[in-house]
């Protein structure tokens, strides 16, 4: 009976864990302090993010920017996703002379069974 309760205490010590860890709701991006990398900044799928961070931003705040490249970036894994912090230049076709600025997006990247989520957390215009 004895090794009977140790193994119900270790079965809960390593379920119990795993089964908080899928039903956290979301992982704020504070917590990807620490193991960050540079990303390739011609790689396609980086491309892609910053296009997309442009585009929601365009959306939710009803602007006009068009993404030109991704200048640089950092992302980090978490639990379940990848952080992304990218460095975007885009131009700002809604002023009376378009001009280009950078911007700073950042993405999170949620990997779920049955499907993926690409948020925009923030996107902020930066001193050159
Ligand atoms: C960055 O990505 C591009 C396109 O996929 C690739 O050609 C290039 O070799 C990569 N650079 C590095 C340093 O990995």
């Amino acid at each position: 009976m004895r090794s009977l309760s140790s193994l119900l205490v270790l079965v809960a010590l390593v379920i119990l864990p795993l089964a908080f860890a899928v039903t956290i709701p979301d992982i704020s991006p504070q917590e990807a302090r620490g193991a960050y990398r540079a990303v390739n900044t011609t790689d396609p799928d980086i491309i892609k993010l910053g296009q997309f961070s442009v585009s929601q931003h365009n959306k939710e705040a009803k602007k006009k920017l068009v993404f030109e490249r991704v200048v640089s970036g950092r992302d980090a894994l978490l639990l379940l996703g990848k952080y992304y912090e990218l460095i975007v230049k885009a131009k700002d076709e809604s002023l009376p002379t378009p001009s280009a600025a950078n911007y700073k997006a950042v993405l999170f990247y949620k990997y779920n069974p049955w499907k993926t989520i690409l948020k925009l957390y923030a996107f902020q215009k930066i001193k050159d």
